[in-house]
């Protein structure tokens, strides 16, 4: 039988129908499907060696990290290469802050995500993906998401004061164990429904967090790579993290692959604390180093800026003529379009019908937000889309997002 074929950012089915897509696989296509200089790195490492223990393969993760430390937020300059999905990733990083700190709770955002094992279910700020499994327990406090469209204290961004910053103290205070080791966060809540938190926010959790001797983690899963216009998101949304972990983007073209990136002093841990098999793969480094040179090009995050622009600009231009969309967000390459009825609230079968129609008449990829009230269109095609497709991208979901309004 044969198997869809990925090229740039379309997927050729069997039958040959040409699906544009969005969304970058399941966002983790920064240099979209099959690009070549990835391709033939991995092709190459295949005939050296697929496997090879971390005894033989540690200097090379070094070096394969050193441009991408060149570019990190302030302070970062250690890594630690022994995972292949962000959700371990997030565990390494979690053990990290445990061991440095001897505290054992971590904390996180309503509506965040942060993987599926059971470590990083517990703390991830939504609870259904845990129903049948108790939380673990590294599970820790949860505190409300800087939400603005929807905030969680009925508040406006004009005259909030930063509330939803302010309350962390309380929530440190009276919600936790009193022994929270770090504040986990993404850059910008991607499952969550593409939430940007307001300017100030994350110097203000820093700060916070700093009073109370709390390391924060900057879950860069979705955002590292580019995808904000810059390798790294955090210091795009003012973030200033102690711990930063990557994956999913890292293997550029959808080789698996994850890191975690920190402050030299947090480098604790030793091999038996957390490593596996095909953790630091030869392949996944051969993958991350012809990454990280394309994205760490200067001409390259420049161009991803201005269609990060381009397609924001178009995005807002397109929801301003659609009654159905009652907010666009977003920053470089990570939009989100939320759906609403016409009183406001979320209305998640528009959205799932928004996505069905894309697919189906416009052959358009798209995915919804997964946490939150699910109504969330996320639009994040991968950093190599031409102007063209963004165009195309914007008329195709803006026919589908016309056909769901007519039909309302
Ligand atoms: C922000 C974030 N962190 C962690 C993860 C987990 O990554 P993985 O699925 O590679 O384990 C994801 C996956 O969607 C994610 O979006």
């Amino acid at each position: 039988m044969l198997e869809p074929r990925g090229r740039g950012l379309t997927v050729e089915l069997a039958d040959g129908t040409v699906l544009l897509d969005a969304v970058s696989g399941t966002f983790n296509l920064p240099l979209g499907y099959s690009h070549p200089d990835v391709v033939m790195a991995v092709q190459r490492q295949m005939g050296e060696a697929a496997h090879l223990s971390s005894e033989f393969t540690k200097e090379r993760a070094r070096d394969v990290l050193i441009p991408l430390l060149e570019h990190a937020p302030e302070g970062i300059s250690s890594a630690w290469v022994r995972d292949l999905t962000g959700s371990t990733a997030n565990e390494c990083a979690i053990r990290i802050a445990q061991k440095f700190t001897g505290k054992s709770e971590v904390a996180s955002l309503f509506l965040s995500h942060h993987g599926q094992t059971l470590a990083t279910t517990g703390v991830s700020g939504n609870a259904f993906r845990r129903s049948f499994f108790p939380a673990s327990h590294t599970a820790g406090m949860k505190f409300p998401a800087p939400y603005c469209h929807r905030c969680f204290y009925g508040q406006s961004p004009k005259n909030c004061g930063l509330l939803c910053a302010e309350r962390l103290d309380d929530f440190i205070t009276f919600a936790s164990t009193g022994s929270v080791a770090a504040v986990i966060v993404e850059p910008v809540l991607g499952n969550g429904g593409n939430i940007v938190p307001p300017p100030g926010y994350f110097e203000r959790l820093r700060e916070i967090c700093g009073d109370h001797g709390i390391l924060i983690i900057a879950d860069e899963v979705q955002t590292g790579l580019g995808r904000l216009g810059d390798v790294f998101g955090s210091p795009v949304v003012g973030l200033r993290p102690d711990i930063i972990t990557l994956a999913k983007g890292l293997g550029g073209t959808g080789v698996p692959m994850g890191a975690v990136l920190m402050r030299e002093e947090l480098d604790v841990l030793e091999p038996y604390d957390h490593s596996f098999t095909s953790g630091a793969s030869p392949l996944g480094l051969a993958a991350a180093e012809a990454t990280i040179g394309v994205v760490t090009e200067e001409e390259f995050l420049v161009d991803v800026r201005r269609k990060g622009e381009l397609l924001g600009g178009q995005l807002r231009e397109l929801a301003a003529g659609c009654e159905i969309v009652s907010d666009v967000r977003g920053l470089g390459m990570m939009w989100g379009l939320e759906i609403s009825d016409r009183q406001g609230n979320p209305d998640v079968e528009a959205t799932r019908a928004v996505i069905s129609t894309a697919r189906e008449e416009e052959s358009l990829i798209l995915r919804p937000s997964r946490y939150g009230f699910g109504n969330t269109v996320k639009v994040r095609p991968a950093l190599i889309a031409s102007e063209n497709e963004i165009g195309e991208i914007v008329d195709r979901l803006g026919s589908a997002l016309r056909k769901v309004g007519a039909a309302r």
